[in-house]
């Protein structure tokens, strides 16, 4: 295992904030004893995301096993070497298996404990409580407990086990202690039930104790944002509804709902994707400048953005179904879920005023990437006939392969005086050879061990999310809107190409980014 320091060292050269503490109370790792309980630990998400996550953070030295221990807590009967065979072979792809890994590997499922129980009986929490207060004697944590709860479970039993945090297994320090809630998305389904969420948790716990997690948050060119348009002089003056033609924010999966159709089928592709993941880069990319680097403060700007969207028409939507989805045994033979979607969405205020938002999410396509594509206007004036070669375009490709490249236009190299279109290509594998970029979980889940905010999602934040969505997500739910059919593999319906294309996004032909291979 590596030393926390010496890593934070390394680390902090992408990512030099992550490391302070700016939070609710006492964030360091070297205060007291550190309890991470992952509830709904037989699931999916604590097997694929959660475990590897606390594994990688353990790795890297930020969970010394001196201060923490893990447990497990969910109702299927397990026994502690249960858990941890199940969760082993997540931990390190089989590729990357080193003989100093699985000793690594060892060490960590050491400080695993499962506690089985129900979600709404006081019962198993209690004991959950009792081996956790055991640990924390054991560590001689001189009274200050820290206590994160990370609910890895369906949103239905949020309220239950909140109530059950709160009634049984609070923190007991007397001062320097925390109790927190990470919970997952989706949370709520349209805004009335998110805002009755938000209230049954809110009563028994306060707003800095309640971490929202939105993964896309934790992704490095995700929080590259505000660096990218406050950090540099180019962008200032540029961005605005003057020079910009209109945003794209894509993500692109080529695989389809793969034995999660049954959860599938009651989101869709706007709940799971759409409402949170892309609209949240929605708010980095439009916001205002905040006034400080302070949680609240870009928290504030991010409000600001979503409560300015106009009301979503009919016809500024596509959505798809691919073939094939409703073999899925647990999908109803009758479902409209849309699996593809592109939203457009308005921003009325003075910087956006006329520029479309284009959301675009799609499973079981061509391809599989995530990136933000900022299409400027063309050259007033234009004496080159850059037209034909297409507009300047700013591009951060999230993934796969972080990347950031600007599309301009050049004299062709040679003789002649002609224009092409080429590109400043900042491609990280290339540009930070050796710099490991972790995992968004890794961020997120340091963040909440630290009390900091800024990546999560406030409550007035998902109230405004809601009310942008809801509308339509009701008349879609009534049958209103339909999906239409579109062949797994591909660019999804061809309706959607033609909405960008009446929405003002001009295609680049015969143009084509290869990125760098080293
Ligand atoms: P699972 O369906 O795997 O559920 C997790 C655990 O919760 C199960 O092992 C089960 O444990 C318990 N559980 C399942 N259904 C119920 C139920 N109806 N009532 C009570 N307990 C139940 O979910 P995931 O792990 O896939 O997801 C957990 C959360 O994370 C969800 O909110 C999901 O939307 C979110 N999420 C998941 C992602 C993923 O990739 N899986 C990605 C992003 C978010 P037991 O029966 O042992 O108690
Ligand atoms: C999850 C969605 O939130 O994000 C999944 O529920 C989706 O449907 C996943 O596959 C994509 O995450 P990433 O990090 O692979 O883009």
């Amino acid at each position: 295992m590596a030393s926390g320091v010496w890593h934070m060292e390394k680390r902090s050269s992408i990512r030099n904030d992550s490391f302070v503490d700016r939070g609710d109370s006492e964030g360091s790792l070297e205060c007291g004893s550190l309890s991470i309980i992952v509830l709904g630990a037989s699931g999916d998400l604590a097997k694929k995301k959660t475990f590897p996550a606390l594994f990688n953070l353990y790795r890297q030295g930020f969970l010394p096993p001196s201060e923490v221990h893990i447990f497990g807590y969910a109702r299927s009967k397990m026994t502690d070497d249960e858990l941890k065979n199940r969760i082993h072979g997540y931990l390190v792809p089989s590729k990357n298996a080193t003989p100093e890994l699985s000793d690594d590997v060892s060490a960590f499922l050491r400080l695993i404990k499962y506690v089985s129980g129900s979600y709404d009986t006081e019962e198993g929490f209690q004991l959950l409580d009792g081996d956790i207060t055991k640990y924390e004697c054991e560590q001689n944590s001189q009274g200050v407990s820290r206590r994160l709860f990370y609910l890895a479970l369906p949103p239905s039993v949020y309220p239950s086990v909140c109530r059950m945090i709160s009634l049984c297994c609070m923190d007991k320090s007397k001062n320097g202690g925390w109790t927190r809630i990470v919970v997952e998305k989706p949370f709520g389904r349209d805004l009335e039930s998110a805002e009755q969420l938000s209230s049954q948790i809110g009563e028994l716990f306060d707003e800095s104790q309640i971490y929202r997690i939105d993964h896309y948050l934790g992704k490095e060119l995700v929080q590259n944002l505000l660096v990218m348009r406050f950090a540099n002089r180019f962008f200032l003056p540029l961005w605005n509804r003057d020079n910009i033609a209109n945003v794209q924010i894509v993500f692109r999966e080529d695989f389809g709902t793969e034995g999660r159709g049954g959860y599938f089928d009651q989101y869709g592709i706007i709940r799971d994707i759409i409402q949170n993941h892309l609209l949240q880069v929605l708010c980095l990319v439009a916001m205002e400048k905040p006034v400080s680097l302070k949680p609240e403060h870009i928290r504030d700007e991010k409000v600001k953005v979503l409560q300015a969207v106009d009301r979503i028409k009919d016809e500024d939507v596509v959505l798809g179904q691919y073939e094939g989805y409703r073999d899925d045994p647990t999908v109803p033979n009758t479902s409209n879920t849309p699996t593809f979607a592109t939203v457009i969405l308005r921003i009325h205020n003075e910087r956006w005023e006329g520029v479309p938002f284009i959301l675009k999410a799609g499973k079981a396509l061509n391809s599989r990437k995530a990136e933000i594509r900022i299409q400027f206007k063309d050259v007033p004036g234009d004496i080159f006939k850059c037209k034909k070669q297409g507009r300047n375009e700013f591009v951060m490709r999230l993934q796969p392969s972080e990347a950031i490249y600007m599309k301009l236009t050049v004299k062709q190299p040679g003789l002649e005086m002609s224009t092409v279109q080429s590109e400043l290509d900042l491609s990280y594998r290339q540009r930070y050879q050796g710099v490991v970029i972790p995992e968004a979980y890794e961020r997120l889940i340091l963040d909440t061990i630290r009390g900091d905010q800024q990546h999560f999602v406030r409550r007035d934040e998902l109230k405004a999310a809601w009310e942008i969505f809801t509308p339509l997500l009701h008349r879609i739910d009534d049958g209103q809107l339909k999906s239409i059919p579109y062949k797994p593999g591909t660019r999804g319906p061809t309706e959607a190409d033609t909405l960008l294309e009446n929405a003002g996004y001009i295609q680049t032909h015969g143009y084509i980014w290869i990125p760098p291979t080293l």
